[in-house]
């Protein structure tokens, strides 16, 4: 750089700490009302420093941004090329910065010709590659849960922990999760389903305006997804970013060790997940950084083996997410809603579980308050065996 550029570069160690994150990845908007008139308000659009304040991430884990997103290595590096007698430099963080948005890196990717992109297609593949990692081995738990049969009734739980640095999904607005819980007879007819998506990759029974959190499913109609929607000034859903004036639902999974005591206004739990007693709590106690969503399935007399899959799908640009920027039409938004009309809108399975020959006992119908203690038989070498028979204990 001195030969080149004329510049000295000096080492602060500033660059090392989560707060250089921070001036971007905290964004405040200034609301404006349905005519784009100016409110004199401010929305929170993206908090993902706020949100990694409010956890146990800084302190008691003592990871930055850093530490995930620009993975530190241990060998020197030489840090420019074509210098070999240059001696090598440590530490050295690689500047992968690893993240979600796997869609938009695919279509600038399919489009970059005409977006006069220059990038190699395989630089394109390892953001790809890393991304995806990153969202299948570094973002969540997910432990499924056969609990007890009662009244044609079978109930399952399924738990979902946050191990991201702040909630997930963090980040722009239109990112959500989608649970799909699948339970199929032993001939594999489905005895219920919840959070299957239809072709164009919406949720199918998704509710009007929007889906809410939930504590408990119990019809195939119910889907959990993990999202944060967006109110206008009169209170009604918008996917207009200028617009957003309040949060109608957050219940993105919050990390662990976030609690509703500090660094918590800019970053709040909205709508349903407030009242869930097993939403970042056990017990009363906050922090937990995990959901458990009860299905309770109606068996309509059903009994025998029941195989239960569970999918956590992650989506960065939901379909509905572009509904209100269809009503409008300039040169960019109709280059880009064709470019979306043509990319690939599969959403990204990044964690399933199953549950295999879980036995459906019979007659339980409960009569005279009786209960059928027949054994139970979960043909599954894990940890939820175990689980399942403390339960029971
Ligand atoms: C000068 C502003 C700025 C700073 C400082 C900054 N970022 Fe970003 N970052 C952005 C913007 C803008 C994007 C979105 C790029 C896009 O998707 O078009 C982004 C994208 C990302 C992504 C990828 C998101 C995805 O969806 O895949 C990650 C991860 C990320 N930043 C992490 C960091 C970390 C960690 C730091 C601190 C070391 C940091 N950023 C500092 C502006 C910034
Ligand atoms: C413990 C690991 C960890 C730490 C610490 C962490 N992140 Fe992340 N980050 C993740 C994971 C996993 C994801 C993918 C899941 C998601 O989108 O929430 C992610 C996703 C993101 C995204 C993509 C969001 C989008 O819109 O697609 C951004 C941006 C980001 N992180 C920035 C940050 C910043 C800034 C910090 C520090 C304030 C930080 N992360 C701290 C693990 C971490």
């Amino acid at each position: 750089m001195q030969l080149y550029v004329g510049l000295t570069p000096a080492y602060s160690p500033h660059i090392s700490e989560s707060k250089t994150c921070s001036p971007c990845h905290t964004l405040i908007s200034n609301t404006v009302d349905l005519s784009g008139v100016p409110t004199g308000t401010t929305f929170v659009e993206q908090a993902t420093y706020h949100e990694y304040l409010n956890s146990d991430y800084p302190l008691v884990e003592m990871a930055t941004c850093q530490t995930c997103h620009m993975p530190k290595i241990e060998d020197p590096i030489k840090i420019a090329n074509g210098y070999t007698a240059l001696p090598g430099r440590t530490p050295f963080n690689l500047h992968t910065f690893s993240g979600a948005n796997n869609f938009m890196v695919q279509l600038i990717k399919d489009n970059k010709v005409s977006l006069g992109v220059s990038a190699l297609d395989s630089r394109f593949d390892s953001t790809l590659k890393v991304n995806t990692e990153l969202l299948k081995f570094q973002t969540l738990d997910l432990i499924s849960q056969y609990d007890s049969t009662w009244n044609d009734t079978a109930y399952f739980s399924i738990q979902l922990k946050n191990k991201a640095g702040h909630k997930f999904p963090s980040g722009y607005p239109s990112r959500r999760a989608v649970v799909q819980f699948v339970a199929l007879k032993a001939n594999g007819d489905t005895l219920f389903s919840s959070g299957i998506f239809d072709n164009d990759f919406e949720v199918q029974n998704i509710a009007t305006p929007f889906e809410s959190h939930h504590e408990f499913i119990n019809s195939p109609s119910q889907t959990q997804i993990y999202e944060m929607v967006m109110g206008d000034v009169n209170g009604n859903k918008t996917t207009v970013l200028e617009r957003a004036s309040a949060p109608l639902k957050d219940n993105r999974l919050p990390p662990k060790g976030f609690t509703t005591l500090h660094w918590y206004d800019t970053c709040a739990i909205v709508g349903d997940a407030l009242n869930d007693v097993d939403f970042n709590k056990t017990g009363g106690i906050e922090g937990k950084g995990h959901d458990i969503i009860h299905y309770h399935l109606p068996l309509g007399g059903y009994s025998g083996n029941l195989t239960v899959e569970v999918k956590v799908y992650y989506q960065t640009l939901p379909p509905a997410f572009l509904d209100e920027m269809k009503t409008f039409s300039s040169a960019e938004i109709d280059t880009f809603l064709s470019m979306y009309a043509n990319a690939n809108k599969t959403p990204i399975l990044i964690k399933s579980d199953s549950l295999n020959n879980v036995l459906i006992p019979v007659g339980l119908r409960i009569l005279f308050g009786e209960i059928n203690e027949v054994p139970i038989l979960i043909l599954k070498a894990s940890s939820t065996i175990q689980a399942c028979l403390q339960k029971r204990n």
